[in-house]
């Protein structure tokens, strides 16, 4: 779509419109996302688009929902939790307590609810209330009403799903208990200021479609957000180069920590 109304003209547009600047994300995965939504509504051009994302709110948030890949699990990648829960947090607890914890792109709240269970349940009053952040509200929504179907929990340690889930219907509840340890907010990361002196953050599985270059930008802002001796955690299939560069030494495969 290389004419007047093209992939540039689109970009601004929907940044006017949703303040998100895809510049940062991978073009190529941008814009199959955008494209093949653009099919499902029967829609051939941007400048078409454009219009019908500002005259319906729902096809707007719809949109949002499919470019944003919101996927979670709780306790996701369940070996790297082991490792979070033996070595990570008792070497954290040994320099200060309670901890400040981000989940930085906690989508629909699984990531952020495990770390909570896990305070819970083996750090008990060990952890400041946990700040949970992501730049699609409607993901943020559905994580503060903490309601998650049977097939969402599969994931879930059958203790803790006992323990801080009651069930409403087909569906089960977080405990008022657990839900009152985090707190959500909207937050971009690529452009919004970050809170400082944290212990611990994750950001797992949230930058696969950044570009390097806004990669290693928010890895030096999260550098600047820990604490000396703080740990980022990051996704499974995720990578930081030149972590000392960044201000990172590798602690063990996935997390990193600020030197
Ligand atoms: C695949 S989910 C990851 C959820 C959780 N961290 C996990 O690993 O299960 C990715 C989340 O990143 C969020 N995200 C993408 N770009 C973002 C940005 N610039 N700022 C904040 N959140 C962003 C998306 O809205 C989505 O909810």
């Amino acid at each position: 779509m290389d004419n007047l109304y093209g992939w540039e003209w689109f970009l601004k547009q929907f940044q006017t419109i949703s303040k998100i600047d895809l510049t940062s994300y991978k073009r190529p995965q941008m814009e199959r996302r955008i494209n093949s939504f653009m099919k499902l509504v029967n829609i051939g051009d941007y400048n078409k688009f454009i219009t019908l994302l500002r005259a319906d709110d729902a096809i707007y948030h719809r949109f949002i929902e499919h470019l944003t890949i919101n996927v979670s699990e709780f306790f996701r990648n369940p070996n790297h939790w082991e490792v979070l829960e033996k070595d990570v947090i008792p070497g954290l607890l040994k320099e200060k307590s309670p901890l400040r914890v981000w989940s930085a792109g906690c989508s629909t709240g699984e990531e952020a609810y495990s770390l909570a269970m896990l305070f819970r349940e083996k750090f008990p009053n060990k952890v400041d209330r946990i700040l949970a952040s992501d730049l699609d509200n409607e993901v943020l929504e559905k994580a503060a009403l903490g309601l998650y179907a049977v097939k969402g929990l599969q994931t879930l340690p059958v203790t803790y799903g006992n323990r801080y889930f009651i069930k409403e219907g087909e569906n089960y509840r977080v405990t008022d208990e657990i839900k009152k340890m985090v707190i959500f907010q909207r937050q971009d990361l690529l452009i919004d200021t970050f809170p400082r002196d944290f212990d611990l953050i994750l950001c797992r599985n949230v930058v696969i479609y950044f570009t390097e270059e806004s990669k290693q930008k928010l890895y030096r802002k999260f550098a600047e957000s820990l604490r000396p001796g703080g740990v980022l955690f990051i996704g499974s299939t995720e990578q930081i180069f030149q972590a000392r560069e960044l201000g990172f030494k590798s602690i063990a495969t996935f997390f990193y920590q600020k030197i």
